[in-house]
């Protein structure tokens, strides 16, 4: 992805952390995801009292575009407000991966990009639908 386009999904994804509700971690992340003609669908992580029904910011946004009928998607940007990059945990590379396919995961903080990854060096030797049949 080209400089200034990663800048702008990062940019949505800086926008939709400002929606976290993170009352109990106060660690908020947002998420933004690409489809191939553009169209750009975010989340943000959504704690609640029970703490085990949190829902990480790149579920919310694929699950949103799921349900919005988006089917393809070719990038992933993931901002949270760390010096460190922050990937996606194990069950967000699960289903990014069962719904996204290889996408392009692009990590950011509130300054800068932080790093870029195939979803396949993040998820190697994946379970899928593949081995079902
Ligand atoms: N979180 C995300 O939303 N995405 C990540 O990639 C890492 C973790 C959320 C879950 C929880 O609300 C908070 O960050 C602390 O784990």
């Amino acid at each position: 992805m080209r400089g200034s386009d990663a800048r702008s999904l990062i940019a949505a994804a800086r926008r939709a952390r400002r929606h976290a509700r993170a009352a109990y971690s106060g660690f908020k992340v947002g998420a933004a995801l690409q489809t191939p003609d553009g169209t750009v669908i975010t989340g943000c992580n959504i704690e609640n009292a029970t703490y085990g029904l949190t829902i990480c910011a790149e579920r919310v946004a694929m699950f949103k575009a799921l349900s919005e009928g988006h089917r393809r998607f070719t990038h992933i940007a993931i901002v949270a407000d760390t010096a460190a990059p922050t990937p996606p945990c194990g069950p967000c590379r699960q289903i990014l991966w069962e719904f996204g396919g290889d996408l392009e995961v692009i990590l950011a903080n509130l300054r800068r990009e932080t790093g870029r990854h195939a979803l396949s060096e993040l998820l190697p030797l994946p379970f899928d639908d593949r081995l079902l049949k």
